[in-house]
């Protein structure tokens, strides 16, 4: 027997729009004691709102962390009998005028999962439906002057059943509780719904509100449109045409305040007109196909859990905005309901989802899924109507979600046929409607290129044959592809990562029916704690002692949860970047993608740097051009001058960069932020690709090779004849840990997810690669021994001009290995030259993670300048947000803040590096002569790295490990997604560099 929800009042419609009626909020200080759960503190108060498991470690429970395993066993209704109950308990004063003058309701935003409330003693009602606005009507309860209110919270009840989100379970009274007059002739609910015709430019509006016939006649007024109306009854209530509005989109959020006024209340909220259709399978905003730029938002705080702090949440949208970002989804229930205002104000297209998952079903094959049981139908009515009612003001919200991972089932129907008939304007999304029967946009999640590429074609598979979506009929899949197709989850930013994303974007912007995405997701989820011995660290699943747990899946934002912004966002920023420029045949090309408005917000920031040092630097404005549409510009006299100067020079690289930046028009949080940026080489000059430059060194000029027994005297450096590794370089000693072809797991890399690359390339099976959850790269470069290669001489030889080492690396019981032969010329006394060529003998069944020389170097704190691309870290298939200059960087700086270390800080394209210190007198200098280059500096070895849990267990440093890389495989996504792509594979190759030591 399911029970039923039980409520008062199904929601408090008009409960977020401003009102000049009595409120009192109830949030502060309240009496709190926990009845069970073992704790070590029971009594005393606590603070609304917020979780009593946080801070975690007081003696007050912990914070849970699973992904799909429900944390209790899987028998629904029942829950354990040791269920963690808090009792909040406090008074409020009511003012005597509340009284004989209209209702008195207690409005609770969120509590989980389970709360009953009494007042002054006498029970009031409950509530389940965690993150869902609630209320009860309490007239009867309250009296004029001292009340007391007491609720008592469950952590687990019938509804942690339809709450099983990947996220943290953290219980109690977490959003606000205030207690609301409702006068006589109040607004019970008003709604405008709005829309805006592009044809015309005209705004219409349709009021739909509902009060008792004592507020009537009521007035609505838009002050800024002239809109001035008066509605004597609700039958007088009538659609409103205003000929001419501007309209709300992200790039340009009109917003136009509505009052109300009725006999009783007068109400105001901000309204902003716009469309949202589909048509012919493209989704549309305003008559405009819409481009999803988008990122699963969770509320999630490090220190305060789902706690809302406007000023934090405000800075995340402003941050998101100033990353390309232009769309939220809710991930995966309402937020706070003052996120909306800010999503309608700052500009932000929102997909707003119910606070609905029953993942952990799935672990039993979905079996008594509530999803297709009518018993639970009420539960799944009452939380979408909570939904939709509580923020159908907002123009921002395009789309409502049912909810997330919920399997398939007629109660989903059900909530989708609610919904279209309560709000028609809005489209109704639900990812795991495989079959396209109630929902309205083709939604996916993580979906390889080839498979969305099949979706877009006319007919054949929509899905590859390991997920549900292939089963689907040939009408079914007909269907599905007359609606706009959105990924409404892909690039898993866990850990160092993702990659890609340029990849998906060329997709996106190749097809109209593609609405684009969300990236999986802002923010990571770790929670601030400390040690035992009290250090701070970030917590993530198993910290808190959980019995199931899903560990480190709970970090995967593209900012860390201490607000970091991570090179993935960037990356992914420069990649969906919707102006961009570029430098052809002597003028600028600027191509606006921009769908509402023009680019003359905007300019253009121009810099030409020589070997990455700025020579010449401008900014000219931007034109206006019209949206989805480009123009040459011609260059400024001053940037024509500087680029053939630049263009005619026959040292150093000369390259041109161009900034597309928010200009000084835009709101000050936004001025100056970075839309894209390019860079185009304007002269011939490149270092020496082809290795060519070697022939320029004279042998007159090379000087012989000293001996001085054992070692090698090579120019500055003191190389070993028997492995020719360094063992000092001007006055740094060396510790040549040799050739390397491991790095420190990523969470990709420990991915065993099934679209695995290794074997079955994307392009011969529709991008689902072996279709088989299996051994993550991580396995595979464990089991070939990558992490433990020992080398042993295969011969050296010594003459005149050089010294030449050749080792063979290879682990213990394998017969795969890797040959390196290390050759050594001066050129002249200050600088040495290697010559590196590595080659695979045997057999490799794996991608290689590296391939490069691991030098450790002395434990100090290094500066490091270079010329290549930075100043972040690049990889294979996460290289557009880095550029190319001379960057420079301490150390410690090199790598962001991890939750879980890992491999992390490669920089590609070095041309030279300066690596100095205030304890050493010398500057080593590292030049790529040929071959590709890359570098990392960290106090930790891969070794080191991979050993830690957290960062403060890493061991105290003992040197800084240098690792130049011949080359390095690709990040991908397959910690939840697809493998690293065929471009960026490292596949057993030969390799080979030249790289010149010198000292200065
Ligand atoms: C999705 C899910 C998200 C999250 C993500 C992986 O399947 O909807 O909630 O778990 O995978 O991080």
């Amino acid at each position: 027997m399911i029970p039923q929800p039980e409520y008062t009042r199904v929601v408090a419609p008009s409960s977020h729009v401003r009102s000049n009626a009595g409120e009192i909020t109830l949030n502060g200080e309240w009496r709190f004691q926990l009845l069970n759960c073992g704790s070590t503190r029971g009594d005393g108060s606590i603070t609304v709102p917020s979780h009593w498991v946080l801070p975690a470690n007081s003696g007050r429970g912990n914070p849970i962390y699973t992904n799909l395993v429900y944390p209790i066993p899987l028998d629904p209704p029942s829950v354990p009998d040791n269920n963690p109950t808090a009792e909040y308990e406090r008074s409020v004063e009511v003012p005597a005028d509340w009284f004989g003058t209209g209702r008195v309701f207690l409005r609770t935003e969120g509590i989980e999962s389970h709360a009953e409330v009494w007042v002054n003693g006498t029970r009031a009602g409950s509530r389940l439906g965690s993150r869902l606005v609630h209320e009860l009507d309490v007239s009867d309860l309250v009296v004029p002057g001292r009340n007391s209110v007491r609720i008592l919270v469950r952590q687990w009840s019938i509804g942690t059943y339809l709450e099983d989100q990947d996220q943290w379970w953290l219980p109690g009274i977490f959003r606000d509780v205030t207690l609301r007059h409702r006068p006589e002739g109040c607004i019970d609910d008003v709604w405008v719904r709005t829309s805006f015709d592009p044809e015309t430019g005209s705004g219409t509006l349709h009021p739909d509100i509902r009060a008792e016939s004592v507020a009537w006649p009521i007035r609505l007024e838009i002050a800024a449109l002239g809109v001035d109306a008066t509605f004597a009854d609700p039958s007088q209530v009538h659609t409103i045409k205003i000929p001419s509005v501007l309209p709300w989109s992200d790039e340009s959020p009109a917003l136009y305040e509505v009052t109300l006024t009725s006999s009783g209340e007068s109400v105001a909220f901000a309204t902003g007109f716009r469309s949202v259709t589909v048509k012919n399978g493209v989704l549309r905003a305003n008559g405009r196909p819409l481009n999803i730029r988008g990122v699963n938002r969770h509320e999630i705080h490090s220190e305060r859990g789902r706690v809302f702090d406007e000023a934090s949440a405000r800075a995340d949208l402003e941050l998101m905005k100033r990353h390309n970002v232009n769309a939220i989804r809710t991930a995966h229930s309402p937020p706070h309901p003052r996120l909306l205002d800010l999503a309608d104000e700052l500009g932000l297209w929102v997909m707003l989802e119910c606070d609905l998952e029953t993942h952990g079903f799935e672990l039993a094959h979905w079996e008594g899924n509530p999803s297709d049981d009518p018993a639970w139908r009420q539960h799944f009515m009452d939380r979408i109507e909570r939904t939709v009612e509580r923020d159908k003001n907002h123009p921002s919200i395009f789309s409502w979600s049912l909810g997330n991972e919920s399997g398939e089932g007629s109660n989903l129907a059900a909530m989708a046929a609610w919904v279209k008939h309560r709000d028609p304007d809005r489209l109704v999304h639900y990812e795991s409607d495989h079959r396209a029967e109630y929902t309205e946009i083709y939604s996916r999640m993580y979906p390889a290129l080839e498979e969305i590429e099949a979706f877009l074609a006319d007919n054949g598979p929509i899905a590859v044959s390991h997920h549900p979506a292939s089963h689907v009929t040939e009408a079914e899949a007909a269907r599905a592809r007359t609606l706009p197709y959105l990924m409404v989850e892909y690039l898993h930013a866990m850990g160092t990562g993702p990659g890609g994303a340029a990849d998906y974007q060329r997709l996106v912007e190749s097809n109209e029916r593609m609405a684009g995405g969300f990236v999986w997701e802002w923010r990571d989820h770790a929670l601030k704690t400390t040690t035992q011995d009290g250090r701070p660290y970030l917590a993530y699943g198993g910290d808190f002692g959980e019995v199931v747990h899903d560990g480190t899946f709970i970090a995967d934002g593209l900012v860390s949860a201490d607000g970091f912004v991570s090179s993935g966002l960037l990356d992914w920023a420069q990649s969906v970047a919707p102006v961009r420029s570029s430098w052809e045949n002597g003028a600028i090309h600027v191509s606006s993608d921009l769908r509402h408005t023009t680019t003359e917000s905007l300019k253009i920031v121009w810099r030409i740097e020589r070997d990455g040092v700025a020579q010449a630097d401008g900014v000219l404005a931007l034109e206006s051009i019209p949206p989805s549409s480009g123009r040459r510009l011609a260059a400024t006299s001053e940037l024509s001058s500087a680029v053939s100067d630049a263009s005619r020079g026959t040292s150093g690289e000369n390259w041109l960069t161009l900034e597309i930046r928010h200009g000084a028009t835009a709101p000050a949080w936004l001025t100056g932020a970075l839309i894209h940026r390019s860079q185009a080489p304007l002269n011939q000059y490149v270092s020496d690709p082809s290795g060519s430059e070697r022939g320029e060194v004279r042998a007159s000029e090379t000087k012989r090779t000293e001996q001085t027994e054992p070692d090698l005297v090579v120019g500055p450096t003191l190389v070993d004849p028997a492995n020719g590794g360094l063992l000092r370089i001007g006055t740094v000693p060396v510790n040549d840990l040799g050739l390397i072809a491991w790095r420190a797991p990523t969470d990709n890399d420990r991915g065993h997810g099934p679209i695995d690359y290794l074997h079955a390339a994307p392009e011969a099976t529709l991008g689902a690669g072996s279709g088989l959850r299996g051994p993550s790269s991580a396995d595979r470069w464990q089991d070939a021994g990558l992490n433990r290669l020992v080398s042993s001489s295969v011969g050296s030889t010594l003459s005149d001009f050089s010294a030449s080492a050749h080792t063979r690396w290879g682990a213990a019981g394998s017969a795969a290995a890797i040959d390196c032969v290390r050759s050594w010329t001066q050129i002249d006394a200050n600088t040495a030259r290697l010559d590196v060529r590595i080659s695979p003998r045997g057999t490799w069944d794996t991608f290689w993670p590296r391939v490069g020389l691991h030098l450790a170097l002395p434990n100090l704190l290094w500066d490091v300048e270079w010329f290549g691309l930075g100043p972040q870290e690049s990889y294979p298939d996460m290289r557009s947000g880095a550029f190319l200059s001379r960057h420079q960087r301490p150390m410690n700086e090199l790598v962001d803040p991890q939750v879980h270390p890992q491999e992390a800080g490669h920089r590609s394209d070095l041309r030279d590096l300066a690596l100095s210190s205030p304890s050493t007198e010398t500057i080593v200098r590292i030049r790529r002569v040929h071959g590709d280059l890359g570098f990392s500096l960290r106090a930790w070895s891969p070794q080191e790295l991979d050993l830690a849990a957290h960062p403060h267990e890493l061991p105290t440093p003992t040197h800084a490990h240098l690792i130049l890389d011949l080359a390095m495989h690709g990040l991908g996504s397959r910690s939840c997604g697809p493998d690293v792509r065929p471009p960026y594979q490292l596949r057993p190759r030969e390799l080979s560099a030249t790289i010149d030591f010198s000292i200065s």
